[in-house]
């Protein structure tokens, strides 16, 4: 689909955020400023998370309690300076009772699980409409793919 503001994009975030059940697992790429935190933001704000959110910078976790599951935002774009790591015992992060979110999980490969849900923005702004994103989501397993399809019936992904 396409993104033509902040708003739009949240809008979406926020009725995947309405479908997700514990044991989801959100991988967000995109470049820097594609709108990945942006899009965290709007999930959360619907979990009713009233505490700003933001990267986590001193840790790569940021943990929020919503009536339902714990939430994590990760952001392990540090980890790229160093070559990236496999050994940090992340993957405790992605269990059956917690929705995570992650920023630059290519950092992290070797502790993802297999069932996530892509979402991919990307800049396709223009020197007149420079909020304009494109947003792609995909499943790569039956949990994550459950959950896209009740993400189209909601929302059309194809505009
Ligand atoms: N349609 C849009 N969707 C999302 N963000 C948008 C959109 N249009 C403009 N923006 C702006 O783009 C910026 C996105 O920044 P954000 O911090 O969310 O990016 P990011 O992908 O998390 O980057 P980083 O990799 O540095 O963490 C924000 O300033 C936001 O206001
Ligand atoms: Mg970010």
């Amino acid at each position: 689909m396409n993104s033509e503001s902040v708003e739009t994009t949240q809008k979406l975030a926020k009725t995947l955020a309405q479908i997700v059940t514990p044991g989801t697992t959100i991988l967000l790429h995109g470049d820097l400023g594609a709108g990945k935190t942006t899009f965290t933001q709007g999930f959360a704000r619907a979990l009713g998370i009233k505490r700003p959110v933001k990267s986590p910078t001193f840790t790569l976790v940021r943990e929020y309690q919503t009536p339902d599951f714990m939430l994590y935002h990760l952001d392990v774009y540090r980890l790229g300076e160093e070559g990236g790591a496999d050994d940090l015992g992340l993957a405790e992060y992605f269990n059956a009772s917690s929705v995570s979110l992650v920023e630059w999980s290519e950092y992290i490969q070797a502790d993802l699980p297999s069932d996530v849900l892509n979402v991919t923005l990307t800049r396709t702004d223009t020197y007149d409409k420079i909020d304009q994103r494109k947003i792609e989501v995909t499943a790569t397993g039956s949990h994550s793919q459950q959950i896209l399809n009740q993400l189209e019936q909601t929302y059309g992904l194809d505009n």
